[in-house]
């Protein structure tokens, strides 16, 4: 299917706090073959149903059309949606896009790089939370194999523009191997990115501080490093005991709020747009467009909800009484 024809150019998004939105992630689908202890997956699709491959090329041209530069498609397992190929390939088609990225939890990734890349996949980041196997199903799930997931990540090894894999620092569990997830990704030319846990299941946050701390006990020496991204992820440049040299991704999610150069809006798997990952507030673009809404309308209901966008998310707000919207819908 060719993309649709870009919208008319419109003014760029922008929030209440006049952040622009160049980055836009979507959801794929709900459903997840692993449970992650973190999140909590679902084992049904939406009533509704999800947005189907049209309505999310429409999507993706009228966002583009609206200075959004970045997609990433994310989920649940985006995997687990037998046209991810092909909404790629839509997105990666879109004129105004310039990137396009996928999350995955690296089960269907050894079979599934070589579409990806053809289908103009340019960043990809694999979730990769030990490298301990007896670990993974306490954290996973049973449905989770970690030789699956190690052989994905060395097939993209060296192939996107950009590979990362993302460990959620987690207490008791993975805390004694972020040497190891260190070396496994520099080892391959990838990026290791740490990131404190959101409590969307509850859990510890084992925070920033300490995850810098165990690194310079394992004997790295760590330096702030400029490097941005698009997303939140501030860089280290950390030595090794050996001088081998490489940037490391923090996540600081709870610790060090990184609201203020919120650069992203979310459109969850069943098209709900979400202008705040900690936000409640969602606008069902799939009932907007199923009821026949022309791109103005989508674009301004688009715009309302990003001028009641608070200015930071209070999920580190103790006993806030706030209800989070689960993790597995928005995609992170
Ligand atoms: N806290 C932090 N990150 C999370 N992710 C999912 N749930 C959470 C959470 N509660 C992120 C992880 C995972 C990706 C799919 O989403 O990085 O690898
Ligand atoms: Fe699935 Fe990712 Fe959630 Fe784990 S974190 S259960 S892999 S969606």
């Amino acid at each position: 299917m060719q993309a649709p024809a870009c919208s008319a150019p419109q003014p760029s998004l922008h929030d209440a706090q006049g952040r622009a939105i160049a980055y836009l992630r979507v959801a794929l689908t709900d459903r997840c073959n692993f449970r992650c202890t973190y999140c909590s997956p679902s084992d049904n699709e939406p009533p509704e149903g999800l947005l189907t491959r049209p309505e999310l090329a429409r999507l993706f041209a009228l966002f583009a059309s609206a200075g959004v530069r970045r997609i990433r498609l994310t989920g649940g397992e985006p995997t687990l949606r037998r046209d991810v190929v092909e909404i790629v390939r839509d997105a990666a088609a879109t004129p105004g896009i310039e990137d396009v990225a996928l999350t995955t939890n690296g089960h269907r990734l050894d079979e599934l790089v070589g579409p990806l890349l053809e289908a103009g996949l340019g960043s990809l980041n694999v979730s990769l939370d030990t490298l301990v196997p007896e670990k993974l199903p306490g954290v996973s799930g049973r449905g989770a194999r970690l030789d699956r997931i190690l052989a994905g990540i060395d097939a993209a090894a060296g192939r996107f523009r950009s590979l990362k894999l993302n460990t959620v620092v987690m207490r008791g569990v993975n805390e004694d191997e972020l040497a190891a997830l260190v070396r496994h990704a520099w080892d391959r030319g990838a990026l290791p990115r740490f990131i404190e846990q959101m409590p969307f299941t509850g859990g510890e946050v084992v925070p920033l501080a300490e995850v810098r701390a165990r690194l310079v006990a394992a004997g790295f020496s760590l330096r702030p490093d400029p490097f941005r991204g698009w997303g939140p992820a501030r860089h280290v440049r950390a030595t090794e005991p050996g001088g081998r040299e490489g940037l490391i991704g923090l996540i600081g999610a709870m610790t060090e709020n990184f609201c203020e150069d919120c650069n992203r809006a979310r459109v969850a798997a069943d098209g709900g747009f979400q202008a705040c990952l900690g936000g409640t507030e969602r606008l069902s673009l799939r009932d907007l467009m199923r009821g026949g809404a022309p791109d103005a309308a989508l674009a301004l209901a688009v715009r309302g909800a990003l001028l009641r966008k608070a200015p930071r998310h209070r999920m580190d707000e103790a006993g806030s009484g706030l209800v989070l919207l689960p993790m597995r819908g928005i995609g992170g």
